[in-house]
């Protein structure tokens, strides 16, 4: 089993890394293999709304076109067993890099079909762990 962590903070020592890397010891734990990218170590973009992965019986159909930092971990990501995103709240919503991950590693999957399917080859297990600064009480409120 080999489980990829993302994080999607600049800091690599702080609150979304941290827990992040507590994820992935449990894995480890659990017997599996594991490796953590820190995606502001990459030099990437998020898509380009090429169409590349969209056209079928090219080369790239169901991929990611572009070769920069993020496809050797795109590719890591299609062959691992899970994968474990962690992301700080910024502005209430997800980092742009891990925005510019998102779009990236989930676009060239999305079919346009009725209703939408995905090239993805198999199923794995993903979590999501966002980190911010609320206190405990106020993250318990319902809105
Ligand atoms: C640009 C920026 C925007 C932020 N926006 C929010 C926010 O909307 N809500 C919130 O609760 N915390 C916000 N925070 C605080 C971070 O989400 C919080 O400190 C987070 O745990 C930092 O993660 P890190 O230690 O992994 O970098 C923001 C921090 C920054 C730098």
């Amino acid at each position: 089993m080999n489980v990829i962590g993302i994080n999607g903070s600049p800091r690599k020592k702080w609150n979304t890394a941290t827990l992040v890397a507590k994820a992935l010891e449990g894995a480890v734990v659990l017997g599996a293999t594991t490796e953590l990218f820190h995606l502001y170590d990459l030099d990437f973009k998020g898509c380009t709304s090429c169409f590349a992965c969209k056209t079928r019986g090219g080369k790239s159909y169901g991929k990611c076109v572009l070769r920069d930092g993020l496809a050797p971990v795109l590719e890591k990501i299609a062959a691992a067993d899970a994968l474990v995103i962690g992301s700080p709240i910024y502005f209430g919503t997800v980092t742009g890099e891990t925005r510019s991950f998102l779009e990236r590693l989930l676009f060239p999957y999305l079919t346009y079909t009725v209703p939408y399917g995905t090239l993805f080859p198999k199923k794995i297990k993903t979590g999501f762990i966002y980190t911010m600064n609320v206190p405990e009480e106020r993250s318990k409120e319902v809105r």
